[in-house]
């Protein structure tokens, strides 16, 4: 046999071989247990999002699903973690706007968030609060956008870092009563939170879910909901539309991602799990209780999030850099 006919048939049959242990691979998915990277810091609402669906469709898998809080640097640390890991189901991202606002906030990104990533499905959606440390010097909404708009060099806003929902949050806030207060960074608002109630840091923009328990327990005070509409489970706090502050209505979506070049069979079957987690009554129930609200199935899907994803890298990208915002 000539030496081409010798390695052409050598070519083929490592091809073969490859694709056989690629289909394999793909057909007794998960074999073992799955990481899902949540990149904030623990006790933030990002990591019970993530526990939440990680719980649920670790049922339909039948595999653990470990979580795994790389938090830093606004969400990039472990968004980059999971871009460079193995595109085979595994490793997984759940994460929210940060995603689309790093492609604007950081010049040296070492992924892409909409190239480097597959999308698997939207999982929750929930608003945010304007809290302060319990002592803040104003008795209700009005006294508290007063007291900004006079005393902004002796604020201090706490947030997760440049582009995640709590510093989107805060400069929304800052840029509707045109005031420039002190940003204080933390890896999550988790440990953010931490702080605002022991009285470190003087306000908060945050998600509910461990929000609305420490106003309920008088740990901090809630000034408004950022947006036109009252939360069910803190009725007696006004919306900020109604102090007349208005263009002011943020919202937060979380996602599940995969790396690019994950096979198909495999982000499906994770979609499959993602969508039966969101229906679950039982995670609707728990969700609805903190304040943060399931997806439906359709928007736990692949494209779905995609689509959810460019709206997002296309409206907020712009904006923050329209704010001067940029990290590095
Ligand atoms: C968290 O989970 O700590 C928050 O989602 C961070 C943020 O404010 O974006």
């Amino acid at each position: 046999m000539s030496r081409l006919l010798k390695h052409t048939v050598r070519s083929c049959l490592a091809l073969a071989l490859a694709a056989a242990a690629f289909t394999a691979g793909a057909q007794d998915f998960p074999s073992h247990p799955i990481t899902m990277v949540m990149p904030y810091a623990p006790g933030g609402p990002g990591d019970v999002v993530t526990r939440v669906m990680a719980g649920a469709m670790q049922k339909t898998l039948g595999q653990t699903i470990v979580v795994d809080n790389t938090a830093g640097a606004s969400g990039t640390i472990g968004s980059a973690k999971v871009a460079r890991s193995k595109a085979d189901g595994y490793t997984l991202l759940m994460i929210h706007v940060s995603h689309a606002t790093s492609l604007a906030m950081f010049k040296n990104l070492p992924y892409h968030p909409v190239d480097d990533f597959e999308p698997i499905g939207s999982a929750t959606t929930g608003p945010m609060l304007i809290l302060s440390r319990n002592e803040f010097p104003a008795k209700d909404l009005n006294e508290f956008v007063t007291y900004l708009k006079a005393n902004p060099s002796k604020v201090s806003l706490a947030h997760a870092g440049v582009g995640s929902a709590s510093h989107l949050c805060g400069l929304m806030l800052m840029s509707t009563l045109k005031v420039k207060l002190n940003e204080i960074p933390y890896k999550g608002t988790g440990p953010a939170l931490n702080d605002l109630m022991g009285g470190q840091v003087d306000i908060l923009c945050d998600q509910t879910s461990g929000t609305v328990p420490a106003v309920k327990g008088g740990k901090i005070k809630a000034y408004a909901a950022a947006g036109r509409a009252r939360l069910p489970s803190l009725p007696e706090v006004p919306a900020i539309s109604e102090a007349g502050v208005e263009g002011f209505d943020i919202n937060i979506s979380f996602g599940l991602y995969a790396p690019k070049g994950t096979p198909k069979p495999v982000l499906d079957q994770l979609s499959a799990a993602l969508q039966k987690a969101v229906t679950d009554p039982d995670v609707r129930k728990r969700l609805d209780g903190m304040g943060i609200s399931a997806v439906s199935a359709d928007r736990a899907r692949p494209e779905a999030l995609r689509a959810h994803l460019k709206n997002e890298v296309d409206t907020l990208g712009g904006l923050l850099i329209k704010a001067g915002v940029q990290a590095n």
